[in-house]
């Protein structure tokens, strides 16, 4: 069996995560290594109707705690029935956010306690972190632009987060970059500017090592 690697992604609004993830899922398919490709929220069935209560813009939405135990239920629903099983097989689990994304948003967006977030997503984790964490950056004005005309096109609204105030989105960054300083083992920051084919590059570069890959 291959060594199974737990490699997530994390960055603001638009940064494009997403397409670089399943660009990255085709590139180690091709050498030869089984993916599974998820995300949070809505890793599972009941992570899709967490994440609709999370992201839709409606006229209840979850005050900030409520919010924070709601990623946590998806949280703990993924890492139990999909992350482990996937880890225990031998795949290389690739995973749009994680546990870094409640820090950021919740923590530095929200202003809940940290302690308080350090604790349930310990509890939701189960203690499981991944190997790598990708840090795609991106001006917020730049993405949240970029995640609404995305949302224009798009038959899903999932648009609650990118309304939020510019204010909101500089301490979500703020608090990446606080992450980054202080697990900066764990942590590779990729430019998020330029076109598909060099943030992919970029993304290679930051990884590459982990398959035993040199180019
Ligand atoms: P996505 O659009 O990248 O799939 O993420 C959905 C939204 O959920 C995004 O605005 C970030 C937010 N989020 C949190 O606020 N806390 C979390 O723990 C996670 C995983 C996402």
């Amino acid at each position: 069996m291959k060594t199974p690697l737990f490699i997530t992604f994390e960055g603001g609004e638009g940064t494009g995560k997403t397409t670089q993830l399943t660009l990255l899922a085709k590139r180690l398919e091709r050498l030869g290594r089984d993916v599974l490709l998820t995300r949070e929220p809505g890793g599972t069935p009941l992570g899709i109707e967490i994440r609709r209560h999370l992201v839709a813009s409606t006229i209840d939405p979850p005050v900030p705690l409520a919010e924070l135990f709601l990623y946590a239920a998806d949280r703990a629903q993924h890492v139990e029935r999909v992350i482990k099983p996937a880890l225990a097989a031998g795949n290389v689990v690739l995973c749009d956010r994680y546990a870094d994304a409640t820090v950021a948003y919740q923590c530095y967006g929200r202003g809940l306690n940290r302690e308080l977030i350090d604790e349930l997503n310990g509890i939701a984790t189960g203690g499981l972190w991944p190997v790598r964490t990708l840090l795609i950056d991106l001006d917020h004005s730049e993405g949240v632009n970029r995640s609404l005309a995305r949302e224009a096109s798009s038959e899903e609204a999932e648009s609650r987060f990118e309304e939020e105030e510019t204010a909101f989105h500089e301490r979500v960054n703020e608090g990446y970059r606080a992450l980054m300083k202080k697990e900066g083992e764990r942590f590779r920051l990729v430019d998020g500017y330029g076109t598909v084919e060099e943030v992919a590059s970029r993304v290679w570069e930051a990884l590459k090592d982990l398959f035993g890959e040199t180019k």
